[in-house]
């Protein structure tokens, strides 16, 4: 049986009523994805521990951060320790990738990889099988809202094929632009843990957002499962 992970990205949620809005969508989701931006590795300031802590407080389902910033290992311990399941951080940032997943496996979370849509998937073929995900990213890293890049859905297909070749676990998450116009495209090619940003929190209903999704990835899961 296929079963396809919904995670809301709540960087275009209300942060001023953020408990309520991931309290809102809670019961359509798997996983909460959240943005940490350092205004260095990318050009934008998202939010950092304290604000993960007070979400691991609010919800029950578990949490991903998607790390976007300079120095993943010397955060990891401190997200960790905010109520993080899995990080994921850019290899490219560190010369020593291995070194930042260690640092994550003893924080006690799951290790991840992010591939910039400008990227390739060396990291992922050197460590596929210490990796519990790898987000492939189909829009440029920074902001919420923008469209989903169609050139990476290749790579999203060889990077299942990296992951069979070493028999390993690693799930594949497409971030960015995924929607309902988009998300069949991300499926197709293999994604199997959609985040979905501006498509939940898009400042009209974002319940009903997520439970339209919800009911799509469900619908698309039983057709795969026939
Ligand atoms: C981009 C982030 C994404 C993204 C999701 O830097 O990693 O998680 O903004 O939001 P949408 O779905 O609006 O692209
Ligand atoms: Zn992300």
């Amino acid at each position: 049986m296929v079963k396809l992970r919904l995670s809301p990205s709540i960087l275009t949620a209300d942060f001023a009523r953020l408990g309520e809005e991931v309290r809102s969508v809670e019961p359509f989701v798997d996983w909460f994805h959240l943005d940490v931006m350092d205004g260095n590795y990318v050009d934008n300031i998202s939010f950092g521990p304290d604000v993960v802590a007070a979400i691991a407080r609010t919800v029950d389902v578990p949490l991903h951060v998607h790390l976007m910033i300079d120095e993943p290992g010397r955060y990891a311990g401190r997200f960790a320790a905010a109520g993080a399941r899995r990080i994921s951080f850019h290899p490219e940032v560190t010369p020593d990738p291995l070194g930042v997943i260690q640092l994550i496996e003893e924080a006690g979370a799951e290790p991840g990889i992010a591939v910039h849509p400008d990227r390739g998937l060396e990291v992922l073929d050197d460590y596929v099988s210490r990796l519990a995900g790898v987000i492939m990213m189909t829009v440029r890293p920074g902001f919420g809202g923008q469209a989903f890049i169609h050139e990476v859905v290749p790579k999203i297909s060889e990077a299942r094929d990296i992951i069979a070749r070493h028999g390993a676990s690693t799930e594949v998450e497409i971030d960015g632009g995924v929607n309902l116009a988009t998300v069949d495209a991300a499926v197709a090619a293999g994604g199997e843990i959609l985040v979905v940003g501006s498509g939940v929190f898009d400042g009209k209903d974002a319940p009903r957002a997520a439970r339209a999704m919800r009911e799509h990835l469900d619908a698309i899961a039983e057709r795969l499962s026939a």
